[in-house]
């Protein structure tokens, strides 16, 4: 949640607001309660603050015309400590105006800081942990400025520690840390190493003040506890961004002569294909030809380097009204992607990427699968395909819950977690705890490099580019995808399946793609249908065996987007309970099996009739040839046949139409519902 982005630039390029702007909106799915800069020119630091969508923002920054600089971070927040206001927004800044941070994350000693620091004088503007965080690192920078300066380093530093300096041969190691540069072919690096060791890539100017602000950002990384992603700059150091990571994203992108920081790589993508993580309790110091990264102890560490594989054009709407309703459409091609590239020259599935031995997963007797909202409906989904073709007991646990609950979870358990962004706190923080008790865990996640797929076992990837919507559509299409090649894998490795069986199923998942294309095609009935339902309070959403998480999916996108009360139960459950909610007129979507599954199929069309008798107008999902529906549903829409396992990959389709188009002539914001991020990286 909250989206953060930074550039630095040379210094007559005057382009980073511009750069960071257009990082902020692409990230703005990531949080839209305020948004804000603070850009950084010899002279002094701007800082402009908004609340509301970042249009706010921008129409703020035009009135106030040119605002030049060399280096420029910027924040889209998810309100989490005090309301969306001006006050509360990002960035934050000290007392004198000279130093500005943005933050994502949530700092759980917040209160005992400002309580300290409200004791030392310092006056507190805004209600957010956040502010404690510039106020902290303003008062150790300047204690970090007052330390007796090295005569001829003109660099600070404190006695006995290296990393951070201190007398003349600790002021080199300063400016040594900070020569740690990446050697990712920027041109400006011989000229800056020939002029001084001690300045590589830090400008003349901002070397003191850049070198006291990275070890006072090191230090104050031990005083806080909690999660977060910090970026710095201050007045005197306008060619830098200092910035600090624990728990929540940061990835650095490599460019020529200027260097991008972004809560993910969505934000600079269209610049730069080059980029590096930052890891857990690291620190970077970034100029515009140098990255220098740094652990908690002041040690250079060796970042990993990642291929941005998203294209920037894939994370523009081109041409849609909505992201909505393009990922909607991009269904067909996130299936055939995730499906693609994973046989062998003999016909074997081989799954690159997870690296857990097969003699291990010989051994598991039971798989968890961990993920929150959507994804946990892909969970759902999969754990009927799982056990069906690899006979192993497979339990879906919403992510936040399992740890409280003491799971019973050994070194046999393979925990599968899926995320489409890979930040999910609540999932990371399960992995962690199975990880604990010796479980393997396979991450099946969308953001390649994200702390999900870096905290992992193994990771499968679901290629289905970027998603923007804060509501998922094609991520859950294509979680189910990558879990069911997971789960035919696993049929494979333990010999559940013979090859050819396997190959069949393949074959089949991969005629789903095209079939997903037809029920697109057919949505203007679907269409049609949630226009006139525009006014409804509550709609009710009905499904059995994989039609269950189907129908509690299609009652979340509704909810998300129109802010309609919706639910989804499992249609044999209506008549313990539920059922006493139809009344005259209420609508009900049903979920039907396949007429080739007639047990099922029967059982469900009774539930379609039990409601219709108590009044309900049903609005029915049913197979091209299923006529037993007919006489039951006021609507039908119609997919073509598939697989019983495969079906909820089409079923879904209409139900997330029908939510983004209710929405819209609700006159609601689809791609950006309220109160809502996506990525939810607080607990
Ligand atoms: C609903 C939705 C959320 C996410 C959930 C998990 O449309 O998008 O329910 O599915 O927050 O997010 P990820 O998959 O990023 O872990």
């Amino acid at each position: 949640m909250c989206g953060i982005v930074g550039h630095v630039g040379a210094k007559d390029s005057d382009r980073s607001l511009q750069v960071v702007l257009d990082g902020l909106s692409r990230l703005e799915y990531r949080g839209y309660d305020s948004a804000g800069v603070a850009v950084g020119a010899t002279g002094g630091l701007n800082v402009v603050k908004s609340v509301g969508k970042l249009a706010n923002l921008k129409a703020e920054l035009e009135k106030l015309g040119e605002l030049p600089g060399r280096c420029a971070i910027g924040h889209t927040r998810w309100a989490t400590h005090g309301i969306p206001s001006v006050e509360n927004a990002h960035p934050h800044t000290s007392l004198d105006g000279a130093l500005a941070l943005v933050h994502n994350g949530i700092i759980e000693n917040a209160t005992a800081l400002r309580q300290e620091l409200t004791r030392d004088g310092f006056e507190f503007v805004s209600d957010t942990d956040t502010e404690v965080v510039v106020h902290l690192l303003a008062r150790t920078l300047v204690e970090e400025l007052r330390r007796p300066m090295p005569e001829d380093e003109g660099v600070t530093g404190v006695a006995g520690d290296p990393s951070l300096g201190g007398g003349a041969e600790d002021a080199a190691g300063v400016a040594q840390d900070l020569d740690r540069n990446l050697d990712h072919d920027q041109a400006a690096t011989s000229d800056a190493k020939n002029n001084s060791l001690l300045t590589p890539g830090i400008p003349a100017d901002s070397l003191p003040t850049a070198a006291a602000l990275t070890r006072a950002m090191r230090r104050i990384m031990s005083e806080l506890h909690g999660t977060f992603t910090l970026l710095a700059v201050h007045e005197d150091a306008p060619g830098v961004v200092v910035a600090a990571r624990r728990s929540s994203p940061l990835v650095i992108g490599l460019g020529e002569g200027e260097n991008f920081l972004g809560s993910d790589a969505l934000a600079f993508a269209q610049y730069t294909r080059r980029a590096i993580e930052v890891g857990q309790d690291e620190l970077a110091v970034v100029t515009p030809t140098h990255v220098t990264v740094l652990d908690i102890h002041g040690n250079r560490t060796e970042p990993k380097t990642l291929e941005v594989d998203f294209s920037a054009d894939r994370a523009t709407k081109d041409g849609w009204p909505t992201f909505m309703e393009k990922e909607i459409n991009e269904q067909p091609r996130a299936i055939a992607d995730t499906l693609a590239n994973r046989l062998d020259a003999e016909g074997f599935l081989t799954l690159d990427e997870l690296r857990i031995p097969a003699e291990v997963l010989r051994t598991v007797d039971k798989m968890v699968i961990i993920a929150c909202g959507t994804a946990a409906y892909a969970g759902q989904v999969a754990r009927y395909a799982i056990e069906h073709w690899c006979r192993i007991p497979v339990e879906v646990e919403l992510a936040h819950e399992f740890r409280y609950r003491d799971p019973v979870v050994t070194e046999k358990t393979l925990v599968v977690a899926i995320s489409q962004s890979g930040e999910t706190m609540d999932t990371i923080m399960a992995i962690r705890h199975a990880r604990e008790q010796g479980a393997k865990v396979v991450a099946v996640v969308n953001t390649p490099g994200s702390t999900i797929s870096r905290e992992s076992d193994a990771v499968l990837l679901t290629h289905a580019g970027p998603e923007i919507a804060v509501a998922s559509t094609k991520a859950f299409t294509a979680q189910i995808t990558a879990t069911y090649i997971l789960g035919l894998y696993l049929a494979q490795v333990r010999g559940n399946k013979f090859i050819d069986e396997i190959q069949d199923y393949l074959d089949k998942l991969a005629e789903i793609p095209a079939k997903v294309e037809d029920v697109i095609s057919r949505g203007e009935g679907v269409r049609q249908a949630a226009r006139m339902l525009a006014d409804t309070a509550s709609v009710i959403f009905l499904g059995r065996h994989v039609g269950f998480p189907v129908a509690m999916e299609g009652a979340l996108k509704l909810k998300e987007l129109a802010y309609i009360h919706a639910e989804g139960f499992a249609a044999g459950e209506l008549k313990h309970g539920p059922i006493a909610l139809i009344e005259d007129g209420q609508p009900v979507i049903i979920v039907v099996p396949t007429p080739r599954r007639p047990e099922l199929h029967r059982k469900v069309v009774s539930n379609i009739q039990e409601v219709r008798a108590r009044g309900a107008r049903t609005l029915v999902i049913a197979e091209d040839g299923d006529e037993a529906v007919n006489e039951c549903a006021d609507v039908v829409f119609r997919v073509p046949p598939a697989p019983t396992l495969y079906a909820p990959l089409l079923a879904v389709v209409p139900l997330q139409i029908f939510a983004c188009e209710l929405a819209t002539a609700k006159g609601l914001d689809v791609d950006q519902p309220r109160n809502l991020a996506k990525s939810v990286t607080v607990e």
